[in-house]
Formats: structure tokens, C-alpha cells, sequence
């Protein structure tokens, strides 16, 4: 191998083994640099006859246009290299679904109350709404709560701070203390109508909302909803309880052939009272009958603490679990999923 061959040969390994631009430029500079080996060949050119100069000079430049390819390609080749890694570095799914801002929705348990507000509004009653914090009066006694009576103790009611010792304040356990917070304010209305011996308008009310109990496992959550309705006018009896509900759960079940049953049961505020229950004819759970209110004709003690005369007037309340009857009707069988927040669930009721 001449000279010239083996100078190429040397710069293309060095060109070969320069990792970076920067190594690759001093490998250029020692060939092809002021004083690198190409450059002082062409200078020793001077020395030389013109015969000489000629071969000599044309074989020079033929091994200088050698190194300048070998260098452009490996110039070519660390560039193509660190485009590669900065590629892979800022890796880019052009693929991958745009980011959205996500979609809410109304929880299921809001939407039965939307419900229920809708049906019941659609039968003349209206919506009231009414404090969580409550006094242990509203809660219990204008409801003729015996003072010993067990839902009383701590055991099963969240007190709160305030309130005297005698009058405490507590989470209500249920919806009951706006029947008498709802009356006593519609009756303050028709105060003078009504001493006058002239009648006034009926009332006719739901009031949803939350209630808290010290209570928590699969069918129980210390914090759950209930919805209260109270229809009260001279002329109200069981039979429009009854009319008035069975209408509400087809409505609301979508269901005609829906069954109810009223169970007589005991609640303080009611006399006599009932236990409602269900029964669908078709689907998983047709035959079985399932519970979901409590109800009665409206206690005269009661009657006369919304500041109204018993002997005159009448009617009936009930209070209903919106609760159970989300998971009646979408199929949920564990009442902490309402409560968990967790997207995954709630998403579904979209
Ligand atoms: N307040 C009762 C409870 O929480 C439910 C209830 C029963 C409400 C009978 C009523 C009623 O208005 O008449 O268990």
C-alpha cells in the first residue's frame, strides 16, 4: 500500500473511531487542518519538478477528496445518531387520544331526588329544604319523641356542639323535623285566617335532604338521605296516602303493575302507622317484597305543635330512603359505593 492509500486508511479509521462532532473535528484538523498531513503534503509540492507536481499533486488531491468524503459521511452519520437519541429521548405518541377535560355528571343519588322532587311536584306538593344541624326539639320532641325513647341516646345520634344541656343540637337522624319547621312556617302565614275560623290552604310538602345516624356497614351509612312528605288539610285521609304513594312508585319505578303493601308499624309521630313496602312483578326481584317508607296519619300532638287544632286538622306523612331506591333501581347491592367517590362508579350513572 502506498503512502497516500495508507494516509486515507488512517483517516478513515480515525474518522470511524471519533464518537462526537467535537472528536471528529480534531481527527479533520489533523488531516486537513493548516498543519495536518494532506496540507503538508501540498507545501512539499513546491519542492518538486513540474512533471512531478503533476502526478504527485493529482494523486495528493485524490486522497484529499477521500478524507473529505470519508469525513462528510461520518459527519452525516454522528448527526443522523444524536437526531435518533433525542427522538427516542422526546418519544411522541401521535397516536395516544387527545387530553379531555373529563365529562361530570349528576350522582346517582341526586338524580333519584330529582326524581322524586319532579313526581311528587307533579302532584300538587312542594319542595322544601331545611337544616342538617338541628335542635333536639324539631328532631325529636315537637315529633312526640318520648324522652326515653332509644333513638335518643348517643349510641344512635351524632350530637353537636351548642345547644343547652336541656335543648341540645345534633345531625338530624331524619327528615321528620321539617314537617313541623315547614307547618309552623305556613301556618304563621294563615295565623289570622285561621283565628278568624277561615280555612287555609293545605300543605303539601317534600323536603329531601341528609340525615346522619351512628350507623355504618353494607346497607348503612352514618350519613344517608331521606325524603319526608307531609299533606295536611281538613279533609286528608289514609286512602289519599295511599293513592298518592302507589302513583310515586310506579311513576317513579316505571312500573304499572307495581304492588304495595301497608304493614302497620310504630312511629311516635304517626297514629295509626305503616311500614310501605314493594313488590315488582317482573325482573330479578319480582315476588320479594322490599321496604321503602315509613308512614302514618299524622299524630294530634304533632298536629298541635305546628300550631294547628287536631280536631280540625288531618293527615298523613311519610319518610322514604332515596338511597334504597337508587339501588333498587339501577341494581346496586352496596350502599358505601354512593359514598366512596370513586369515578369509576359514578361515571356509569352519566
Ligand atoms: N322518620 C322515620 C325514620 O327515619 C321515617 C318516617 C316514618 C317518616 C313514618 C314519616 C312517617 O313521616 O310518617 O325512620
Amino acid at each position: 500500500m502506498n503512502e497516500l492509500d495508507a494516509l486515507v486508511a488512517g483517516a478513515r479509521e480515525s474518522f470511524a473511531l471519533a464518537a462526537t462532532p467535537a472528536d471528529l473535528e480534531n481527527a479533520k484538523a489533523r488531516y486537513l487542518g493548516k498543519t495536518g498531513r494532506i496540507t503538508e503534503l501540498m507545501k512539499g509540492l513546491a519542492a518538486l519538478s513540474v512533471a512531478e507536481k503533476k502526478t504527485h499533486g493529482a494523486a495528493i488531491n485524490l486522497a484529499k477528496q477521500a478524507i473529505e468524503d470519508a469525513l462528510g459521511n461520518r459527519r452525516q452519520a454522528l448527526a443522523d445518531a444524536e437526531l435518533e437519541t433525542q427522538l427516542k429521548a422526546e418519544a411522541l405518541d401521535v397516536t395516544l387520544p387527545g387530553r379531555q377535560r373529563g365529562q361530570g355528571g349528576l350522582h346517582p343519588v341526586s338524580l333519584t331526588l330529582e326524581r322524586i322532587e319532579a313526581i311528587f311536584c307533579s302532584q300538587g306538593f312542594e319542595v322544601a329544604e331545611g337544616p342538617e344541624i338541628e335542635s333536639d326539639w324539631f328532631n325529636f320532641t315537637a315529633l312526640n319523641t318520648p324522652e326515653d325513647h332509644p333513638a335518643r341516646s348517643m349510641h344512635d345520634t351524632f350530637y353537636v356542639e351548642g345547644g343547652s344541656e336541656k335543648a341540645p343540637n345534633l345531625l338530624r337522624t331524619h327528615t321528620s323535623p321539617m314537617q313541623i319547621r315547614h307547618a309552623v312556617q305556613h301556618v304563621k302565614c294563615y295565623r289570622a285566617a285561621l283565628d278568624a275560623g277561615l280555612s287555609m290552604p293545605e300543605i303539601r310538602v317534600i323536603a329531601p335532604g341528609r340525615t346522619y345516624r351512628v350507623d355504618s356497614d353494607a346497607t348503612h351509612s352514618p350519613m344517608f338521605h331521606q325524603c319526608e312528605g307531609l299533606w295536611i288539610g281538613e279533609n286528608v285521609s289514609f286512602k289519599d296516602l295511599k293513592v298518592v304513594f302507589t302513583d310515586f312508585c310506579r311513576t317513579f319505578f316505571e312500573s304499572e303493575d307495581l304492588v304495595l303493601r301497608f304493614r302497620p308499624s310504630f312511629f311516635p309521630f304517626t297514629e295509626p302507622s305503616a311500614e310501605i313496602d314493594i313488590q315488582f312483578q317482573r325482573g330479578p326481584m319480582a315476588g320479594r317484597w322490599l321496604e321503602v317508607a315509613g308512614s302514618g296519619q299524622v299524630h294530634p300532638n304533632v298536629v298541635r305543635n305546628m300550631g294547628l287544632d287536631p280536631e280540625r286538622y288531618i293527615g298523613f306523612a311519610f319518610g322514604m330512603g332515596p338511597d334504597r331506591l337508587t339501588m333498587l333501581r339501577y341494581g346496586v347491592n352496596d350502599l358505601r359505593l354512593f359514598f366512596d367517590g370513586d369515578v369509576r362508579f359514578l361515571s356509569q350513572f352519566r
